[in-house]
């Protein structure tokens, strides 16, 4: 059988970082409040003229090089994210120019949080479909650029970085073994960006507005989330015949200590398993799987055949999970 592996890992942050006590120069907030309340201490803000396609690029060359892939051997890229330089063409198109892909086909995923796992599983199906060999996919964001920095609901909880994941085919029963994915668009206003776009274009009212900012009703996504992320990831357990006791390794999103900690509850992983990196990054959306897979993976705390969990959930709603083989 065909199965996706991932050959190597990378991953990129922004050199500057901005913590909990720069907030309090500038709004009525506190490191405490922020921290019990989110888990987070300090997260990475690009530079100016720093943009998402550098971050992705920089990712990408970093995983390229630890699976010893040349660019030009990519028959595609993947690129999950809601920050993208342009509204058009997709961030992946100047990713691919950096790189010199060459060969490569490249498109984004539009699906918040769960943007990266929602192109792993196409990049995943293309290979198993035996339509690509090697697929590059990717997690990118520069959120610090649509956040509203005078709303203390939501600033204080997103942060900029990029992570990349290099497939590629291979006989045998290592690699992804599942993705399961899930949309449900009847609550998308309790977490979206309003414009602009072709239906809150450009005007002084929407300036007035703040229609270009990020918008969230925590406590209600709050709920939605831990119960989605539970759900998701008992159905990729259930698919594959494994309960959590088979897990080595749960790479949740990384969006906030409290659903990270109620979610690996539920699914009785709440312990060493669980990888937590969200004090130092923030919430960076589509990128935070990859970059904390990054991390762990450099970190050697992964073992071939090691059962990894990964579950996202976004805007949209969007949510979804990946079970791997290692
Ligand atoms: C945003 C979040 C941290 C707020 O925490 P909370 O415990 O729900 O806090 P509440 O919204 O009940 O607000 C409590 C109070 O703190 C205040 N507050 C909000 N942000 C604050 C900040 N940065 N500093 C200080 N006080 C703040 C609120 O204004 C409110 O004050 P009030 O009672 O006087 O109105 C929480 O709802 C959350 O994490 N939601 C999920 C968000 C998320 O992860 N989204 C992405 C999913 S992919």
């Amino acid at each position: 059988m065909i199965r996706a592996r991932i050959t190597g890992t990378g991953s990129y942050v922004p050199e500057k970082v901005m913590t909990n006590f720069d907030f309090e120069k500038f709004m009525e907030t506190s490191d405490e409040w922020i921290r019990t309340r989110t888990g987070i201490r300090e997260r990475h803000v690009a530079a100016d003229g720093e943009n998402t396609s550098d971050l992705a690029t920089k990712a990408a060359e970093r995983a390229l090089e630890m699976a010893g892939v040349k660019p030009e051997e990519l028959d595609g890229i993947i690129l999950g994210t809601i920050t993208g330089d342009y509204p058009w063409p997709a961030t992946s198109c100047i990713v691919q120019a950096n790189l010199g892909a060459v060969n490569a086909s490249a498109h984004d995923v539009s699906a918040a949080c769960s943007g990266f796992l929602f192109a792993l599983s196409s990049a995943a199906d293309r290979i198993q479909a035996g339509n690509a060999k090697k697929m590059l996919v990717i997690g990118a964001e520069v959120l610090t650029r649509i956040i509203d920095w005078e709303d203390r609901n939501t600033c204080i909880l997103f942060g900029d970085g990029a992570g990349a994941v290099v497939l590629e085919a291979h006989e045998g029963e290592n690699g992804i073994l599942s993705t399961h994915l899930h949309t449900d668009g009847n609550q998308l206003e309790l977490l979206y960006q309003p414009g602009f776009s072709t239906k809150i274009v450009p005007s002084v009212e929407a300036l007035e507005n703040r229609d270009y900012f990020l918008k969230m009703q925590g406590n209600e996504v709050f709920k939605v989330a831990v119960r989605s992320l539970t759900e998701v990831a008992e159905e990729a357990l259930e698919a594959n015949g494994m309960t959590s006791e088979d897990v080595n390794l749960l790479i949740p999103h990384q969006a906030n200590i409290r659903i990270l900690e109620a979610t690996a509850k539920r699914l009785k992983l709440l312990d060493e398993r669980t990888y937590i990196n969200v004090d130092r990054f923030g919430n960076t959306s589509g990128a935070t799987i990859p970059l904390a897979l990054d991390e762990v993976n450099r970190a050697g705390r992964i073992k071939e055949g090691d059962i990894v969990l990964f579950n996202a959930f976004g805007g949209g709603f969007t949510w979804a999970s990946a079970l791997i083989r290692w």
